[in-house]
């Protein structure tokens, strides 16, 4: 019943695929899409140029591409602390030049513009009695975070490192642990050059970025690497691939071939479950989220009598129903109160970019109609393409009903979690309006089934 057989991914390259995913982790930090790719070909030829071994090259390739792995986990303090919407903040902070008017400028320009003028005082209070502390949390949370999860990906410590130690700066003044010189591992040091370099290319261009690097050598920057970027940027092919819509295709070969990866299935689940870590990072709101839908999703699907390689596929599913709310403010997610109509829009959106994500990531194209369909309704009310009745497949109707049980019974921002019997009478009113029948009875039972375990 309901079954179909498991893609074969053997044959799938690692590189190409984190390729793909690093566009969601673009979202997370307001990037223009292809912030990672473009790091990653930026630093690979620094890299290449400053001499380094190909066993040196794929980390340093696979830690441009994860970099950001950790950013969802800053973003709900972000707003807390400064009243604003993360997504902005983050893009601006990059291009800010290290300035103190600057940094003033900067502060009152993103702190709390959607906020009252009392609240918005009292933000610019604590970020310039805490700015320095308040920087560093921030950032320690970001790298500890992102390092951690590159390792939970068998990457090695070298690329943890580098990931961990992304924000610090060639003189010692950068963050979190106010390395200098030598003592920054060299994949930070490429990767801060890197990043700092695609920010002024896409904004102002060629000149633009190769001034910057030039002007911050020896104060962020390794004066050594930009020496090397500079020997890089004399070839017009390099910046030519720089700009071109091509490089998305063109990226994972530049992997060195003889020490390429390769995933299995074991891996594929490895990685769903990384990037659904970030995606719960995002928010307290939505902390444990895609892991609990998971688990809900695979009750119904075992109860449904679906064979254990297709569970195997829906779980992937249900981890990764929500990457797309990687694109969606804080401000937004975690308020508390009712949402307007402008930030109702917001959420809407994040199918959208749940499907556009994964329809482009050939190991999970076949999921990302799931993703961008949980939020769909039988009576065609759903969002965001009000599909209808048999438009809603089954699998994708097991999600909404584990997603939906999940939502109703954590914290929400604007209210507490409720009991169990209490979710699922609300459910049932639900019932061929928004949900599956089918789907949900198979929730109740087993549920049930669960129940009877604990108590017997
Ligand atoms: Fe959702
Ligand atoms: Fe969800």
């Amino acid at each position: 019943m309901y079954d179909e057989p498991l893609k074969v991914t053997g044959e799938l390259r690692l590189a190409e695929l984190l390729s793909a995913m690093s566009c969601a982790l673009d979202l997370t930090e307001g990037q223009p899409i292809g912030h990672c790719i473009r790091c990653c070909w930026i630093g690979h030829h620094i890299g290449r140029e400053l001499g380094l071994t190909d066993q040196a090259l794929s980390d340093l390739y696979y830690m441009l591409l994860l970099k950001d792995l950790g950013c969802s986990s800053n973003a709900a303090r972000i707003c807390e602390l400064y009243l604003t919407d993360d997504l902005t903040f983050k893009h601006d902070f990059k291009t800010w030049d290290g300035s103190l008017p600057a940094a003033l400028r900067f502060v009152l320009s993103h702190t709390g513009l959607q906020s009252g003028l009392a609240e918005r005082f009292r933000a610019l209070v604590t970020v310039m009695v805490e700015g320095g502390e308040i920087a560093k949390e921030l950032i320690e949370t970001r790298c500890y975070r992102g390092a951690d999860i590159a390792r939970k990906l068998r990457f090695s410590e070298d690329v943890a490192l580098g990931i961990r130690s992304l924000d610090e700066q060639w003189d010692g003044k950068g963050l979190p642990d106010r390395l200098a010189g030598e003592d920054i591992p060299n994949y930070s040091r490429i990767a801060l050059l890197s990043q700092v370099i695609d920010v002024f290319h896409t904004a102002s261009g060629p000149e633009a970025a190769l001034s910057e690097a030039k002007k911050r050598a020896g104060s962020w920057f390794d004066p050594t690497m930009v020496e090397a970027f500079e020997a890089v940027s004399a070839s017009s092919d390099f910046w030519q691939m720089l700009a071109s819509p091509d490089l998305h295709d063109k990226i994972y070969l530049i992997e060195p071939a003889q020490i390429a990866r390769r995933v299995d299935e074991d891996y594929l689940d490895e990685i769903a479950e990384a990037f659904a870590k970030v995606v719960d990072s995002k928010s307290p709101f939505t902390s444990g989220h895609s892991e609990r839908v998971t688990v809900f999703t695979d009750l119904i699907a075992e109860q449904l009598g679906y064979s254990v390689t297709k569970r195997r596929w829906l779980k992937r599913a249900a981890l990764l129903h929500d990457i797309g709310k990687l694109g969606v403010s804080n401000s937004v997610l975690d308020k508390p109160g009712k949402l307007d109509d402008e930030e109702f829009a917001q959420i809407k959106m994040h199918p959208v970019y749940s499907l556009n994500i994964l329809k482009n990531i050939t190991a999970f194209s076949d999921i990302a109609g799931i993703a961008g369909g949980h939020h769909e309704r039988l009576d065609g009310k759903g969002y965001p393409y009000g599909l209808k009745g048999a438009e809603i497949d089954m699998d994708t109707r097991i999600v909404t009903v584990a997603d939906i049980f999940d939502a109703l019974t954590a914290d929400r921002p604007y209210r507490k979690a409720m009991p169990i019997s209490k979710a699922l009478s609300i459910m049932w009113d639900m019932v061929d309006e928004a949900i599956d029948p089918v789907c949900f009875e198979a929730l109740k039972v087993a549920l049930d089934r669960i129940g009877e375990k604990i108590a017997a």
